[in-house]
């Protein structure tokens, strides 16, 4: 099989069938096949988290056709929502047509916080411990001579200070000073780094500024480790029945218009976005919490919330997608290698370095933003998640086997998908046969 992610029909196959096209592609193995299958186990869950009683699985959905820097991907994606897998397979062969998406990234720099009170010369305090800034490197360098072995470790420092009180800038306890020690963290999503190091200088830090510390804990808001994606599709591409592709352009730029100048509709737009990272952060094991955080602080940086992508046309009337947010994600540590499932989902995504899934992450965000523009901006999402919901709604009132698609079709085609419409079509299929 040649090695391209641009698998038309994918969806059509039976799930044996899928199972057998990613395997080939990713060089999985039986063995590993059994294990997507089975997911957690209850032995392995106890490891992982506190009063374990059972796991929660999601469907584990394969995203095609992604092309990013020349580069084929098929992309795992674990989400409870119908649709979304669908529209960044369907966004991609878009982006496919206008030659794929590019990404950059830039060092995968954290930021960990020490927090100082009780200075009466705040200012003073900062200068002391930029004067002594090698010494409180070499400090946190000690603590993970992994990281450090492998290039990374604590780069540099920064100071801020909050010098007065609660009237004047907001702070609620006199003046303080916040130390960034900013460290790369090469592979590692680097929460555990990162707070081994600022908890081992925090003492240092008492003693050269003369003052208290308290917290000592990374940022989510990782402004540092920015990934970003670009695509360009030409209009052609993006005509959809009576929507010539140039008016589907518009209508796009349209509803991102929106987005720009108010935050009720940025906050559903980024939610877009999110649908796509989070389910890759989710199937690769990564903390999607930290993901989340991290991309609505750097949303709203500006002191109002913005969308996180932005659309123009270019000179030559393509539509122009650009997404840029942070991104702490590892292929290292957490349950990236100690869940089963998110092993095997690097392994069929084969990225090579936490920068890599990064940026893998971002396309697939700046995909499914598009994705929904499209829909959004032409014939609604409705119709795109009719059928799925429909099913999801006849299984929550009870059909089972072949009554499912036969409550969902009739839901459908009345254009009616609601629980009290879907027990009387199940009551009435129920009495007229022998199900
Ligand atoms: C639904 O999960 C996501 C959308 O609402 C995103 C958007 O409105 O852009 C469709």
């Amino acid at each position: 099989m040649s090695k391209t992610s641009r698998l038309p029909g994918f969806y059509q196959l039976n799930i044996e069938e899928r199972t057998g096209m990613v395997a080939q592609w990713a060089g999985l193995a039986p063995d590993d096949i059994s294990m997507l299958r089975q997911g957690l186990a209850l032995a392995q869950a106890e490891r992982m988290i506190e009063n374990v009683i059972g796991t929660c699985a999601l469907p584990l959905g394969i995203a095609v056709n992604f092309l990013i820097n020349g580069r084929n991907y098929l992309i795992p994606m674990a989400i409870e929502e119908p649709s979304v897998v669908a529209g960044a397979s369907f966004a991609a062969r878009l982006v496919r047509e206008g030659g794929g998406f590019e990404t950059t990234s830039t060092d995968p720099m954290m930021i960990g916080q020490i927090q100082v009170l009780g200075l009466s010369d705040p200012w003073h305090a900062r200068f002391d411990l930029l004067a002594a800034k090698e010494q409180v490197l070499d400090l946190a360098n000690q603590q993970d001579p992994v990281i450090v072995g492998l290039g990374g470790g604590a780069r540099d420092l920064e100071v801020r200070v909050f010098p007065h009180t609660l009237k004047d800038t907001g702070s609620p306890v006199g003046p303080m000073l916040v130390l960034h020690l900013l460290y790369d963290v090469r592979d590692a999503m680097g929460a555990n780094a990162v707070n081994t190091a600022c908890e081992a200088v925090a003492p240092m830090v008492e003693e050269i500024t003369g003052g208290r510390v308290v917290l000592r804990i990374l940022s989510n808001l990782a402004d540092r480790r920015l990934v970003r994606a670009r695509c360009a599709i030409p209009p052609q591409a993006l005509t959809l029945d009576e929507f010539a592709g140039e008016t589907v352009v518009q209508r796009v730029l349209e509803a991102h218009a929106l987005a720009t100048v108010d935050p009720y509709r940025a906050a559903t737009h980024n939610k877009g976005i999110m649908n796509g990272i989070d389910a890759l952060a989710v199937a690769t094991g990564n903390d999607w919490r930290a993901v989340e955080a991290g991309a609505h602080a750097y949303a709203a940086r500006g002191g109002a919330y913005r969308p996180l992508s932005r659309w123009e046309r270019d000179a030559e009337g393509k539509l122009v997608g650009t997404l840029e947010l942070p991104l702490a994600v590892g292929t290292v540590g957490g349950a990236t290698k100690v869940h089963p499932t998110a092993r095997l989902a690097l392994k069929i995504l084969g990225v090579e370095s936490a920068r890599e899934l990064a940026e893998v992450m971002c396309a697939v965000g700046l995909a499914q933003n598009l994705a929904a523009l499209r829909a959004l901006a032409t014939e609604g999402i409705q119709r795109g998640h009719m059928e799925l919901h429909a099913r999801q709604v006849a299984i929550a009132v009870g059909a089972e086997g072949e009554l499912i698609e036969r409550v969902a079709e009739r839901m459908v085609q009345e254009r009616v998908i609601r629980p009290d419409r879907a027990e009387a079509i199940l009551a009435e299929l129920r009495q007229g046969t022998d199900f």
